[in-house]
């Protein structure tokens, strides 16, 4: 269709390359060429996302067969791959957007300090620009490279940023406890993942050391005059779609602080951001972010409160990541870089109830 930004998306039978291909295909102004599947190459999409029958005639074909001359091409791979797929198409024209951890962390070093191996393309690495719009709009417009964020990376940043750069909290005690859904393991099974393992329970499974503790403090840095410090605990709960962060935060001078300035303070923050939404209702049942009403949609609500007693802004996220916290984002990024509306083929609401 001339006019039309042409697509293409590797990993397209996973859960990330699923959801892109969803939004994609109700993207008024994008066109899916190609959608790749080593396992599933010769099958209509469908088989694997039946959501999507009478949307699409597509079939999987390998990742080789990707062509390098479209408009944007999705990397929805296994870390690793990625920097394999973004090294055989760095030469081409196409824009990249990468939803894999490989770019998204400037410092090679760094990279190795939390993966716990070589970075596997450092000199790719100054090309790519981390992919949160709320932060850094203008520089993802400018880009040709993305490298998307993790999805309880973006949870949590978004959830701490207005305060930071407020200078509101103590940038080296800050806390987050964040609960995610099953989807956020991928499509492809294992011992943890299995439904008798993992149903019925709550399993704090990075209690330290998760690898998006370096992508928050990277992203949350420039807000604060002292590198900032994160301590993340993940935890698996029972849902498939969604995450919902719980960051503790530590006022610098909790007397002069007030909750009506603190929700200033948000709104203030994101009065441009169309997929933030501030969150604190008096009345109802739905008070404070939940995963609920944001399962499907590009939106992260975001709510705090303000506890005196302990000095403490207790602050809420919710997404769902797979969308705000992968496909989602990555198509806020392309029309930011298409120079499209922001919200262009994202607006839909959420199923309620969920
Ligand atoms: N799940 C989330 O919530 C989430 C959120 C943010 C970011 N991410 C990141 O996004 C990426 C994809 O995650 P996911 O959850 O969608 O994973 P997934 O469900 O396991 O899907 C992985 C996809 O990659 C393809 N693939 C695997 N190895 C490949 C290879 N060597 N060459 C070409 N294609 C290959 C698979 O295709 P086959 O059919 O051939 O196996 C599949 O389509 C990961 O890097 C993940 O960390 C995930």
């Amino acid at each position: 269709v001339v006019g039309k930004v042409r697509a293409s998306i590797i990993g397209a039978s996973g859960y990330t390359g699923g959801e892109l291909l969803r939004l994609l295909l109700q993207h008024p102004a994008v066109e899916v060429l190609s959608a790749s599947s080593e396992r599933c190459a010769g099958r209509p999409v469908t088989e694997r996302l039946p959501n999507l029958r009478g949307l699409t005639h597509l079939r999987y074909v390998p990742a080789a067969e990707i062509a390098a001359d479209v408009d944007c091409i999705f990397l929805c791979t296994p870390h690793g791959v990625s920097a394999e797929l973004a090294a055989r198409y760095s030469a081409g024209p196409a824009r990249l957007i990468d939803l894999s951890a490989d770019f998204r962390l400037r410092d090679p070093a760094t990279y190795a300090l939390w993966y716990g191996r070589t970075h596997p393309a450092p000199e790719l690495l100054e090309h790519f620009v981390y992919g949160l719009p709320e932060l850094q709009r203008g520089a993802i417009a400018q880009a040709h490279r993305i490298a998307a964020p993790g999805c309880i990376a973006t949870a949590a940043t978004l959830a701490l940023a207005p305060l930071l750069a407020a200078g509101l909290i103590d940038p080296q005690r800050i806390v987050v406890d964040a609960k995610i859904g099953s989807s956020g393991s991928g499509a492809l099974p294992t011992q943890a993942t299995h439904h008798p393992q993992r149903s019925g329970t709550v399993r704090a499974y990075k209690p330290a050391g998760h690898r998006h503790t370096a992508e928050i403090e990277q992203a949350l840095a420039p807000l604060s005059a002292t590198a900032p410090t994160v301590a993340l605990t993940a935890h698996a709960v029972e849902m498939v779609r969604g995450i919902l962060c719980t960051a503790h935060c530590f006022l610098l001078d909790s007397a002069n602080v007030t909750a009506a300035q603190l929700e200033a303070t948000y709104r203030d923050y994101y009065s441009a951001a169309p997929f933030v939404r501030y969150v604190h209702e008096a009345h109802g049942v739905h008070r404070l972010p939940e995963p609920g009403p944001v399962r499907g949609t590009n939106y992260c609500d975001i709510g705090c409160i303000l506890d005196p007693h302990a000095g403490r802004v207790v602050v809420v996220s919710a997404l769902d990541n797979l969308v705000k916290g992968a496909a989602g984002q990555a198509v806020q990024c392309l029309n930011l870089m298409c120079g499209l509306p922001e919200t262009t083929g994202l607006t839909a609401a959420a199923l309620h109830p969920a």
